[in-house]
């Protein structure tokens, strides 16, 4: 397994998920899904009632609950390659894609100690080499990741992944809906004022609004082979 982080930063369903995925199972890396683990904080918030149903937030107790290991997140990676996560024993993969999730993550991830929190998790689960998806690892969490590729598409074309996803999740999905939630949360990502979503300045820029997976992987090919020796295909 090679030493190395590979961070990628880009917007909600850019795909920055699959990408991430399919490059870490072919490099033998971990895959670890940062913006998975501030969906599991928001269920816990929203499970816990320190997030109320109108999105009202108990900034003290889910801060104390956070620094008592409270939440209790956890990542297991199956035999399958798939990362799995878990509040607890309760693996809550699925639940953290709802809507109420979604609805609630930009103003959770927005808190400077949840931030900090997720930002320890993920060094010390991510420092010995990892392929590592989210908003901020090439700008905050890795700025000295040894690559970094910033993923944008179309905000229609990003709704209409996301709709598929949840669909085949077993979740309910109405494109509108989401394609709101898509744009509300790019606005509330980048704006927030600390550690937003932005392009690092040494990251690579990929727009996949018309790439296949496959078209992506051969654009990465080259560039791992050239930069590090490393064959993806
Ligand atoms: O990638 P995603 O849509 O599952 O991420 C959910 C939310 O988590 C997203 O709206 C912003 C936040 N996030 C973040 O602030 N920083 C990260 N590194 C990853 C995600």
């Amino acid at each position: 397994m090679p030493n190395i982080i590979i961070a990628i930063d880009g917007s909600s369903s850019s795909g920055k998920g699959t990408f991430a995925k399919k490059i870490a199972s072919c490099l033998g890396l971990p895959h670890l899904d940062s913006g998975a683990v501030y969906r599991a904080v928001t269920l816990y918030g929203l499970r816990s009632g320190r997030i109320a149903w109108n999105g009202d937030i108990d900034f003290r107790a889910l801060q104390e609950d956070l620094l008592h290991e409270k939440a209790d997140i956890s990542f297991v990676v199956d035999r399958r390659g798939d990362s799995h996560i878990f509040l607890g024993d309760d693996d809550v993969s699925t639940e953290i894609r709802e809507m109420e999730v979604a609805r609630n993550v930009s103003a959770v991830s927005a808190l400077p100690f949840v931030r900090n929190y997720v930002d320890e998790l993920l060094h010390k689960l991510g420092s010995k080499g990892c392929v590592m998806d989210g908003r901020d690892i090439g700008t905050a969490v890795f700025p000295n990741a040894d690559l970094k590729i910033y993923m944008t598409a179309d905000p229609q074309i990003r709704a209409q992944r996301r709709v598929e996803q949840m669909r085949q999740s077993g979740l309910e999905a109405n494109f509108d809906e989401i394609l709101k939630n898509v744009q509300e949360r790019d606005y509330m990502d980048s704006h927030r004022s600390f550690h937003p979503f932005k392009m690092a300045d040494d990251a690579l820029v990929l727009d996949n609004s018309h790439m296949t997976v496959e078209q992506q992987m051969e654009w990465l090919d080259g560039i791992l082979q050239e930069r590090f020796g490393l064959k993806l295909l």
